[in-house]
């Protein structure tokens, strides 16, 4: 089953789980890219991304070319903003059609919470049933035997019963 991974990354830590996860399952990755950048140091990074994932913002994204028919699976990728997904994966999701495809999703957080992220998402995607979730601590800038065995198990799931 062919695999697409969208993901945002403001500071490189769902960067580094789509990748991992991409060389893992064979994957291909999407990354989104908003066209008005978020700051990323200092007190705005906080501020300004913050404000945007509370009130729910769906930033324009800089154009992209993906043919979504090609994948049977889409896993998006988004950090813990706020305790939510990150503005980026909204724009995504109000944008394409994801229907019919099977799904899993990832949060990346700094406390190793993904809050209500895995929850929004799945209204966002009107999904109702089970849906596999990975959550990770800072994977890049933390490296973790807690990520490697979370991401171990994921992998082990969404490999189970396809021979890959
Ligand atoms: C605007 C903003 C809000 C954040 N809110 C949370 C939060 O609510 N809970 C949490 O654990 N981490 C929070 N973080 C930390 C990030 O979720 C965490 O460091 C994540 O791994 C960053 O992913 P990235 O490197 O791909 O951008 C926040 C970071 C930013 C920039």
């Amino acid at each position: 089953m062919k695999t697409l991974i969208v993901y945002y990354s403001l500071e490189g830590n769902t960067k580094w789980a789509a990748e991992t996860l991409a060389a893992a399952l064979g994957a291909d990755t999407l990354r989104l890219v908003p066209v008005a950048a978020y700051p990323d140091s200092g007190f705005k990074k906080f501020l300004f991304g913050g404000k945007s994932a509370v009130m729910k913002q769906t930033p324009e994204l800089e154009p992209y070319e993906v043919d979504m028919a090609q994948y049977a699976r889409v896993i998006l990728a988004t950090p813990v903003w706020a305790g939510t997904l990150a503005p980026p994966l909204r724009s995504f999701i109000r944008r394409e059609d994801l229907a019919g495809k099977e799904l899993a999703l990832v949060a990346s957080s700094m406390g190793g919470s993904p809050g209500k992220t895995f929850e929004h998402l799945k209204a966002l995607l009107g999904v109702t049933g089970d849906v596999p979730t990975l959550s990770l601590r800072d994977p890049r800038s933390h490296p973790s035997q807690a990520n490697e065995e979370a991401l171990a198990a994921f992998c082990e799931k969404l490999t189970a019963g396809t021979g890959r």
